[in-house]
């Protein structure tokens, strides 16, 4: 054995016991799990030299031998400068790596794909599975006892739960916070729910070019996450109810001194998780998903969420019951006062206590056994949690904001599959609505005729845009929020029901229906809708119909051309096209779902006390 080898052995331990075990014999049958950077090893053929070669090539960048033998937390660092709503993120890593430090672990910060959601193309949506499969597989095959995961902007945060989910290491969620909110000649604003209102007043000619800029500078007054309960503000409630961040941890907004403390605690908290092995499918139980399906409908939450829960549970085997959740949603009032269903911003959400003041008001619908990163159960923790005290944004269950859940599923022979509304930001008097269709055929389409002076559209017409699904865009864009004609915006519209196979984002408001499935462009009944057919929206019945004989719907239903072939196209591209679900299987790849579907959530009728 040569000098350097000897040495080796002789001080580098994990746990008390040698990293490098000093027979190669021993290490090839040592019983005992692999840990710290034992595990996983590069595969030379040698595992003794893996070894090794590792631990020189750490050595390489200053690391000690005590520093090595302590069990190691990877840290996923998905700074951007293509994301300002992550653009905390060396302060958050900086306080993840003391809190790791302080329970004795060894932080390990890394990379993987991020995405802004105002810089993707075609839209972050199409990168969401690239970036879960990113998440998995380099939690997979790195060495880490447990995964602290730094998220934020809409689709970082379901791509980190899918991928840790199916990576199968303890995983603590972070998310970077909500940014602080601005003012415009002295009224208050946050993106992006004021973003789509002052553009819609721009587009009816109320507010002139040299406003709109002004506008501009003090949407987005900070770093971090939109303002409002948008999709990323709804994913962080989210992953606090499923368990997988620690209490309180949703809320606080990314430039305060509270975010950086859950930073800490969320370090902290991923130590603990190893020797307890709390791996995600211990937490992202059906009991979980149904606590983050119940949160999701109190806070008003974005409908994109729906899609994410899907995706998530999918990975762990568990379907989800859209006509349980709209069960669930008919006994679950919008609590939270928080824009588009309400009036206020995230800020004043954290000042009302969080997530934790709702989870209290929820108590009686929650499963309080549902375990959490910290070791505690949800019941545990609220228990534990700082007493309740006066505050307005968030509601008690006798006086909501919203009587019903913010979502509602419809079905009907225009979406067999299912579509959602988000009911509470929609116009109560559009809710029970009959008009004659306006039909774009696609997005290329509707930037073509929409404000066309000739385009034939009346207040009570419903607006149809077609193949903006999963396959359609491809990628599912946040197009659903079709503009209000100009010719009708400057008469005063501000509302009218629009239909599509895409999606909405979370800060938007109106009478939008969405997530039609299936989509249009693997010839879901959308396909054939044409201008003036009639459509009937009824929300109080859950139903989306097409008012044309079934004959006739056949009859144009065999005339669709065949669906588009991949043939032609090449990379991430063609693995999406071929590989992605509809919005009721999450819009997850095939291949990336578990194997078999053993459960479904909700999983037992709701309303009933949890235990
Ligand atoms: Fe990143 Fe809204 S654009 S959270």
């Amino acid at each position: 054995m040569g000098a350097a080898k000897r040495r080796y052995n002789k001080t580098l331990t994990c746990r008390g016991e040698p990293l490098l075990l000093t027979q190669r014999k021993r290490m090839d049958q040592d019983p005992t799990p692999a840990a710290g950077f034992r595990q996983g090893l590069t595969n030379y053929g040698d595992p003794g030299f893996s070894t090794f070669l590792r631990t020189a090539f750490i050595k390489g960048a200053g690391y000690t031998d005590d520093s090595l033998a302590r069990p190691v937390v990877g840290i996923i660092n998905t700074g951007s400068g293509y994301s300002p709503c992550h653009g905390n993120m060396p302060g958050l890593t900086g306080a993840v790596s003391r809190g790791i430090m302080l329970a004795g672990g060894l932080p390990v910060e890394f990379p993987t794909i991020s995405i802004g959601e105002i810089f993707a193309h075609p839209t972050s949506m199409y990168l969401r599975n690239l970036m879960a499969m990113d998440t998995e597989e380099m939690i997979r095959a790195q060495p880490m006892d447990a995964v602290v995961l730094i998220g934020g902007c809409d689709k970082t945060v379901p791509a980190q739960l899918m991928g840790a989910a199916s990576a199968g290491v303890p995983a603590i969620q972070l998310v970077t916070g909500s940014m602080l909110t601005g003012a415009h000649r002295g009224q208050r604003v946050g993106a992006c729910t004021d973003c789509r209102r002052f553009w819609a007043e721009h587009r009816a000619g109320a507010i002139d070019d040299a406003e709109i800029d002004r506008v501009g500078d003090h949407l987005v007054a900070s770093v971090g996450t939109c303002s409002v309960m948008g999709t990323a503000s709804t994913m962080a409630c989210v992953a606090e109810a499923l368990g997988m961040m620690v209490p309180g941890g949703a809320s606080p907004p990314a430039v305060t001194a509270d975010r950086l403390r859950v930073a800490e605690r969320t370090g902290t908290a991923a130590v603990a998780m190893i020797a307890k092995k709390l791996t995600p499918e211990k937490i992202l139980t059906v009991h979980a998903i149904e606590n983050a399906l119940r949160v999701l409908l109190a806070i008003g939450g974005s409908a994109n969420a729906i899609i994410h829960l899907t995706a998530i549970a999918g990975r762990l085997g568990i379907a989800i019951d859209l006509d349980a959740v709209d069960a669930m949603s008919r006994e679950t009032p919008v609590l939270v006062d928080l824009k588009p269903s309400g009036q206020h911003y995230m800020e004043d959400f954290h000042r009302a206590g969080g997530l934790t003041t709702v989870l209290r008001e929820l108590r009686p619908l929650l499963h309080l056994d549902a375990l959490t990163v910290t070791g505690r159960t949800l019941g545990e923790e609220l228990d534990a949690a700082a007493p309740a005290f006066p505050q307005d944004i968030i509601r008690p269950r006798e006086r909501p904001i919203y009587a019903e859940g913010g979502i509602a599923v419809l079905r009907g022979n225009l979406a067999p599959g299912g579509a959602l509304i988000k009911q509470s930001a929609a116009s109560p008097e559009l809710l029970e609505h009959e008009g004659r269709a306006v039909v774009f055929e696609n997005a290329e389409d509707l930037a073509r005729r929409l404000d066309d002076p000739a385009l034939e559209v009346g207040r009570d017409d419903i607006l149809v845009l077609k193949r903006i699904g999963p396959v359609g865009a491809p990628g599912m864009p946040e197009a659903g929020l079709i503009p209000i004609p100009k010719q009708l915006a400057r008469q005063g519209v501000k509302d009218m029901v629009r239909i599509s196979d895409g999606r909405m984002s979370g800060t938007a408001l109106g009478t939008i229906v969405v997530h039609v499935t299936p989509e249009a462009a693997v010839g879901g009944p959308l396909a054939v809708v044409r201008t003036g057919d009639r459509i009937r929206l009824s929300v109080a019945r859950r139903s989306l119909a097409l008012l044309v004989p079934e004959a006739e719907i056949a009859r144009r239903t065999a005339e669709l051309p065949v669906a588009a072939a991949v043939a032609g196209e090449r990379g991430y591209r063609k693995l999406f096209l071929q590989s992605v679900t509809q919005a009721d299987r999450g819009c997850d790849f095939d291949f990336l779902r578990a194997v078999e579907m053993k459960q479904t959530a909700p999983a037992r009728p709701s309303g009933e006390a949890r235990g």
